[in-house]
């Protein structure tokens, strides 16, 4: 089953973003898997990011993320890691459209409130960096059978 990494990123944490952005992902239908608080190591979030290091805002992005607490999540479901960028809406706050978290809870793109994996193959990278195997958790919803016509 495909599985993303969601993180509430420090500002979403101290503005009390957590319950809201995880209820969108389980109003969708997605599966929370696995859930933990977080304060990431520079380090860390320098894998994280690697794919941005020669960007002009890296040194922020990295101080922004590394700034407090994060919630950091691995949702499972069809297509989550495209629905799940869906729902969090562009990059950009303004250019993110009313209904999608970005688009409802932020205006700066320095403080744009969730992060999500852009691909399956980031998802799985991301995911391996931010959590243990054994932290990942196996569970069938009892809803299944009205959120899917047939299993995957
Ligand atoms: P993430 O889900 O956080 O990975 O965002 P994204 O995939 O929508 O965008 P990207 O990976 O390109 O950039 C990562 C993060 O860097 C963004 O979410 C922003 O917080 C920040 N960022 C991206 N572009 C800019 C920019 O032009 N200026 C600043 N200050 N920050 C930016
Ligand atoms: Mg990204």
């Amino acid at each position: 089953n495909e599985q993303t990494f969601i993180a509430v990123k420090p500002d979403g944490v101290q503005r009390g973003l957590i319950g809201p952005i995880i209820s969108r992902f389980e109003n969708r239908g997605f599966k929370l898997v696995a859930i933990k608080m977080v304060v990431a190591s520079k380090e860390h979030l320098e894998k994280h990011y690697s794919d941005l290091s020669d960007k002009p805002f890296f040194g922020g992005l990295v101080s922004y993320m590394a700034s407090g607490a994060i919630c950091a999540m691995v949702w499972e479901g069809r297509d989550v890691v495209k629905t799940g960028r869906a729902i969090l809406g562009a990059t950009k706050p303004s250019e993110s459209s009313p209904g999608t978290i970005r688009g409802d809870y932020c205006i700066d793109v320095g403080r744009n409130v969730c992060h999500g994996s852009d691909a399956v193959e980031s998802a799985q990278k991301e995911i391996a960096l931010w959590f243990d195997k054994s932290e990942i958790t196996s569970w069938k919803s009892a809803q299944q059978s009205w959120i899917y016509e047939k299993e995957d």
